[in-house]
C-alpha cells in the first residue's frame, strides 16, 4: 500500500493562527485561535497580530498534530499561505512553515489564501463540479471567479472600494458593536425589518460583476446622523442591521446567480468570512434552487480563516508535486492565480 498523504496546513494571513493536519485528503483536525488582544482597539493592530502568531504558532501546530494523532515523521509535506495578507502575520506562518518542512526533509507548498478559502469547499463532500463560480467574500475581499479546472481561476468580478466584510465591519463599528462586526450585525439582523430602511444598491450597470459596498456604508453613516441624533433603541438598531444586510445580501446574491448564468454554470459556491452570514446563506440558497443551480457553501467554521483550507489546497498541490522552492516569499498583495500553478 502506498504510504497516506499526510499535509500540515497552516494560516497566518491576519488575525487567526492556526493549524490543520489532513491525511489523504481527509481532515483529521484543525485547530483555530483567533486573537481577541485586538477587540480592544476595534481593529486588528498588525504589530500585535504577527506578535500573537510568534506566541501561539509552536503550540496550536502541535495541537493540531496531538488532535491528528500524527506525529512529525509521518508528515509529507508543509503547506502555507504565503498571501494576501499582513506582511508581519504571513511572516511568521511562512518563515515557520519553510524551516519545519526543511528541517524535517519534506516539501513546503505556499498557499495563496484566496485559492483556499475557495478550496474550503473541498474540505468535506459533497463539493462542486468544474466549471462552477465561487463567491468570496470576506474581510479583505469581495471575488467572482469562475473555476474551469483545479487551480485555473479566472476573476470576473471584485469589488472597486470596500470588501463585503470590511462593510460590516465599519457599520458595526458606526453601531458601537465591537469587532469583529459581520458576526454581530448578522445576529441583530434576526430581530430587525429588513424593510425598515432602503439603503442603495450598487449594481455597476458597466460592471456586471463588480462590487461597490462604499456607498451602502455611507448611508447608513447619513441614516444615523439624520435620524439617530438622540440615541438609538435596540429595535431600531436591529431594523438598521436587517436592512444594511439585505442591501448587501441581495447584490451578492443577484450578480452571483447572473455570473452562473452568463458563464453556462450549473454549480454555484461560496467562501470566506461573510459566507457564515445566515441571511446570505438563505437568500443564495434561495435564488440557486430557483434558477436550478447547485450550491455549495462550507461549514461554518471553514467560512472564516482556518487552516483546514490551506491544507486542502496542499494535498492536491502535493498530488501534482508543485512544491515551492525554498526562497517562497510572503506576499502582501498576492493577486490569485499569479503563483505557479504547474
Ligand atoms: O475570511 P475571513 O475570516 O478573513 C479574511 O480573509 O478577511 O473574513 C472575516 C470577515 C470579517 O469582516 C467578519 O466581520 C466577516 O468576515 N464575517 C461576517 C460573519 N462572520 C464573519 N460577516 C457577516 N456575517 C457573519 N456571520
Ligand atoms: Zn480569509
Amino acid at each position: 500500500m502506498d504510504k497516506p498523504v499526510v499535509i500540515l496546513g497552516i494560516e497566518t494571513s491576519c488575525d487567526e493562527t492556526s493549524a490543520a493536519v489532513m491525511r489523504d485528503g481527509r481532515l483529521l483536525s484543525n485547530v483555530v485561535s483567533s486573537q481577541f488582544v485586538h477587540e480592544q482597539y476595534g481593529g486588528v493592530v498588525p504589530e500585535l497580530a504577527s506578535r500573537a502568531h510568534q506566541k501561539l504558532m509552536i503550540p496550536i501546530v502541535e495541537e493540531a498534530l496531538a488532535k491528528a494523532n500524527v506525529s512529525q515523521k509521518d508528515l509529507s509535506a508543509v503547506a502555507g499561505v504565503i498571501g494576501p495578507g499582513l506582511m508581519g502575520s504571513l511572516l511568521v506562518g511562512l518563515n515557520f512553515g519553510k524551516s519545519y518542512a526543511y528541517g524535517l526533509g519534506i516539501p513546503f507548498i505556499g498557499v495563496n489564501h484566496m485559492e483556499a478559502h475557495i478550496y474550503s469547499n473541498f474540505i468535506e463532500e459533497p463539493w462542486p463540479s468544474f466549471p462552477f463560480v465561487c463567491l468570496t467574500v470576506s474581510g479583505g475581499h469581495t471575488q467572482l471567479v469562475v473555476m474551469r479546472e483545479d487551480f485555473q481561476y479566472e476573476t470576473i468580478g471584485q469589488t472597486r472600494d470596500d470588501a463585503a466584510g470590511e462593510a460590516f465591519d465599519k457599520v458595526a463599528k458606526m453601531l458601537d458593536l465591537g469587532y469583529p462586526g459581520g458576526p454581530k450585525v448578522d445576529a441583530l439582523a434576526k430581530e430587525g425589518n429588513a424593510e425598515a430602511v432602503s439603503f442603495p444598491r450598487s449594481f455597476l450597470d458597466d460592471d456586471p460583476f463588480g462590487f461597490s459596498f462604499s456607498g451602502i456604508k455611507t448611508s447608513v453613516l447619513y441614516y444615523l446622523r439624520d435620524n439617530h441624533r438622540a440615541g438609538i433603541s435596540k429595535a431600531e438598531l436591529a431594523d438598521i442591521c436587517a436592512s444594511f444586510q439585505a442591501s448587501v445580501v441581495d447584490v451578492l446574491v443577484i450578480k452571483t446567480i447572473a455570473a452562473a448564468e452568463e458563464y453556462g454554470v450549473k454549480d454555484i459556491a461560496m467562501a470566506g468570512g461573510v459566507s457564515a452570514n445566515s441571511g446570505l446563506r438563505r437568500a443564495m440558497s434561495a435564488a440557486a434552487s430557483h434558477a436550478h443551480l447547485t450550491l455549495f457553501v462550507p461549514k461554518l467554521e471553514y467560512c472564516t480563516d482556518n487552516a483546514a483550507m490551506i491544507s486542502a489546497v496542499g494535498y492536491r498541490k502535493y498530488l501534482r508535486k508543485s512544491f515551492s522552492p525554498i526562497s517562497e516569499s510572503a506576499v502582501a498583495g498576492l493577486e490569485l492565480g499569479a503563483q505557479f500553478t504547474n
